[in-house]
Order: structure tokens, then C-alpha cells, then sequence
């Protein structure tokens, strides 16, 4: 079957690979070309992913049966509705169900009507004094949240990046006038972890769960990035996260997919849960409505099921099994030198592919071109699979020192180290637990 994935990123390269794998004739469209996703497919048109009509123009000159959607932002631009209406089915939410991550105001509302588990307080501001008054009566530490997409920037909490509630105010006060409205939420302290699910509109399955490590450097210190690696673990849990806490966020996306089903307004696609483990639970920090990047890259080639077969079952309503290798996984990303606010672009970074290879890892391509010159984003992903978290992590670094060129990364993404101390910090927040092995 010949699919049309849009998207040309280090996740959609991995998408890419397991739509090949699961038997598809891949063509792609995406701003640049990435040279990984270049060499699988058969067919490749330059465009940007929110272009809809030339994305449209491509799916129809490559005459392709099914779309995948890889990023957010043509999602929000309504690509699902506009393939569909031509007779193209796709992998993705429509416009208006998508808007679980595209506005949050209408998540947070949602949820609330719909009594979804792993609710928090929050309120959405138009008029400045309100709001001013309201986070002084609730006293207690906030979250300030821009209503639209922000490519991972934009959030910003008390005791991290605001000093206080005082400087939460004028944050907000600042994005009331720049956007018309705010959203503020209560903060919630834990441990980040993300679920993310395959939905056909009625039904999901779930995939392992996958933690992220979104910060720019080594200790977790810096700006928030995209995510600059990530770990999952062989029993599809992690260390910190019982198997009670993984089924009470599972129910969180099902009670939502049931929900935007009862509302009119089916979920169809991947749908991602970044949840805040507390110490009484997991709590939705924010919905998804795609694969996380990097966290595809730590799920898909562990994919046992075709997903071509998936895409079939999500678009026509039919999603049957979603089967995972038992092993840990370890991402690591390179990104240039200066990312996310500096970053060296045009010069040219070294990959040998065969030295990655034979390190025993994995290579995927982000935002780097077809000549390998940097483009800015993160470039390029390692992974290391393994029975234990240990050897992946190995694994992973090894095949680093074969990529040669003006980029850093994290060394201590799924080290030990690194887990212990989440390990820790969930015992400082009260949760009291036995840790699963990784
Ligand atoms: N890694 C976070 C995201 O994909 O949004």
C-alpha cells in the first residue's frame, strides 16, 4: 500500500522505518529532506507541513492510500480534514479533535466537563485584574500556559522557571496582552512520565511508557528543549511508576477517547499523555496529539504488530493488537552546538553509519539535510536496545563518538545515575514504593 508520511524529523524517520518494515511503499513530504526517511521512500516532495494544498498536491501525484501525520502543526491546520474530503484517509486527528494539544484552554475545559481522572485546578484569563486577584486568593504555587501551540516552549512554573507567584502574574499579564488569554493552572510536583496510545476512535492500545528528558544539559540544568533523549524499560513500566499508577493514567486517555467519542469529535491517531506522577497519582500535565519526538524513537522499533496494519485499523475503526518487544531502550540526540537558543547552522557533521552500526545502535535523522549540514533543531538520534536499561545506555554511547561535527548531547540520559535520582526525588514528594527493575 503506497502511504504518504508527512513529517521529516528524527520521529518521523522512525515512523518511516516501521511503515516500511510493516509493508508500506513510503513517499514523503516534509520541509526538508531527511536523508534517512530520502532513502526509504520511493517518492519525495519538498514542502512545509502546514502547506496543506502542496501536501495535498503531493499525496495526489504520488497517488497514495493513507496519510500519517507526524508533527502537531499541520494537525492543527486541519491536514485530517482536508485528505479525508479528497478521498485520502490519514492517521491523525481532525482539526477539531486535535485541539486537545493545539488550544489548552479546551483541553482543561474538557476534561473538567467530562470528569476525566488526573484533573487539576486551573482557570483561563481574559482580563488582567481577575487574574491578578485570583492567583493571590489561591495562594499556592501556579503553572502559566500560553493557549496555543509553542513548540515546547512558553510554559513556564513557579520554582523553576518563575521565581514566584508575583512573577507568575506578570508572565501572565504579559501573554493576556500579547494573546488575549492565559491559562493558569495549580502546579503539581512529581516525576514526569509519558503513555502514549494508538486510538481508532473508540478503542486504544497502549504503548511503553517512555520518559523524556527535556532539559538542555547534563543534571537536568538549562532550557527546555524538544527532548534530548529518553529511556523506556523492558516490563513497559518505569522504575518509579507502579503498575496502579500506569493503569490509572491509561484511564485517563481512555476516558478521553470515550469522551471526545460521546462529544462527537472521535480521536483518531496517536495520542500522548505527558503525566506528572504525584505522590496520590498521576496527574495530565498535557495531551499530545501525536508520537512524541523523541519517544517514537524509543517505542517504534520495538513494534512486533505492522504498523501499516495499525494505520489500517485506526483509520477504519478496526485497531486489533499493538505487540511490543520485551527490551529497555535508550535514546540519546545530538543536537548542534548553542540548541535551542544559538544554534550553529550550515556546517556539516560526519556519520559513519557502519561504525553505528556495529557499535550495535541505531541511527536516526532530525533536522539535518540530505549533505548532512545542521539545520538547527536536534540532528540526529542513537538508540541502544537491550534486555536492561544498563546495556542500552552502553550501547547508545557507544555508537556517539562515530558522529563527528559541532553538536553536544546528554550523557547522562538513562544513566543509573540519572534514574535514581527521579527514584529519589519521587520519595522526597511522599510516594511511597517498591522500584521495578529497568
Ligand atoms: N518530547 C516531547 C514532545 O514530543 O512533545
Amino acid at each position: 500500500m503506497r502511504v504518504l508520511l508527512v513529517g521529516g524529523g528524527g520521529r518521523e524517520h522512525a515512523i518511516g522505518e516501521a511503515l516500511v518494515r510493516g509493508g508500506a511503499e513510503l513517499y514523503v513530504v516534509s520541509k526538508h529532506k531527511n536523508p534517512g526517511l530520502a532513502r526509504l521512500a520511493k517518492g519525495y516532495g519538498l514542502a512545509k507541513e502546514t502547506d496543506i494544498e502542496k501536501v495535498l498536491e503531493y499525496a495526489e501525484k504520488f497517488g497514495v492510500e493513507l496519510a500519517f501525520i507526524g508533527p502537531e502543526a499541520p494537525l492543527e491546520r486541519g491536514i485530517v480534514d482536508v485528505l479525508e474530503e479528497n478521498g485520502i484517509p490519514a492517521v491523525g486527528p481532525s482539526r477539531e479533535a486535535a485541539k486537545l494539544e493545539t488550544d489548552k484552554a479546551f483541553a482543561r475545559a474538557f476534561m473538567e466537563r467530562n470528569e476525566i481522572p488526573g484533573r487539576k485546578v486551573f482557570r483561563v484569563f481574559t482580563d488582567v485584574s481577575e487574574m491578578r486577584s485570583w492567583v493571590d486568593e489561591f495562594g499556592r504555587p501556579v503553572v502559566v500556559k500560553p493557549i496555543g501551540l509553542t513548540g515546547g516552549k512558553g510554559v513556564k512554573v513557579v520554582g523553576y522557571q518563575l521565581r514566584d507567584n508575583e512573577e507568575a502574574k506578570a508572565y501572565a499579564e504579559e501573554l493576556i496582552r500579547r494573546d488575549g488569554r492565559v491559562l493558569i493552572e495549580e502546579r503539581t510536583d512529581g516525576v514526569e512520565f509519558t503513555l502514549q496510545v494508538f486510538s481508532d476512535g473508540k478503542r486504544i492500545l497502549p504503548m511503553p511508557l517512555v520518559q523524556d528528558y527535556p532539559h538542555a544539559y547534563e543534571g537536568d540544568e538549562g532550557p527546555i528543549t524538544g527532548g534530548m533523549g529518553s529511556y523506556s524499560c523492558s516490563n513497559g513500566l518505569l522504575p518509579f511508576v507502579t503498575r496502579e499508577d500506569y493503569e490509572k493514567a491509561l484511564e485517563t486517555l481512555k476516558a478521553t477517547v470515550e469522551a471526545m467519542r460521546k462529544e462527537g469529535t472521535p480521536y483518531k491517531g496517536i495520542l500522548y499523555g505527558q503525566f506528572m506522577l504525584s505522590k496520590d497519582g498521576p496527574v495530565l500535565i498535557e495531551y499530545n496529539a501525536r508520537f512524541g519526538d523523541p519517544e517514537a524513537i524509543n517505542v517504534l522499533p520495538l513494534l512486533r504488530t505492522s504498523l501499516l496494519e495499525i494505520a489500517e485499523g485506526i483509520v477504519d475503526g478496526n485497531l486489533r493488537k499493538a505487540e511490543f518487544e520485551g527490551k529497555a531502550t535508550v535514546v540519546k540526540y545530538l543536537a548542534p552546538k548553542g540548541y535551542p537558543t544559538n544554534p550553529v547552522k550550515g556546517v556539516k557533521v560526519e556519520v559513519n553509519e557502519k561504525a553505528v552500526e556495529e557499535a550495535g545502535a541505531r541511527l536516526y535523522y532530525a533536522s539535518i539535510d540530505e549533505n548532512l549540514t545542521l539545520l538547527g533543531s536536534r540532528a540526529i538520534a542513537v538508540v541502544g536496545i537491550a534486555d536492561n536499561l544498563e546495556e542500552a545506555e552502553r550501547i547508545a554511547q557507544r555508537a556517539i563518538p562515530h558522529i563527528k561535527g559541532e553538536l553536544f548531547y546528554r550523557r547522562d540520559v538513562g544513566t543509573r545515575e540519572s534514574v535514581e535520582k527521579r527514584i529519589e526525588l519521587m520519595k522526597e514528594f511522599g510516594k511511597e514504593f517498591e522500584p521495578n527493575p529497568c
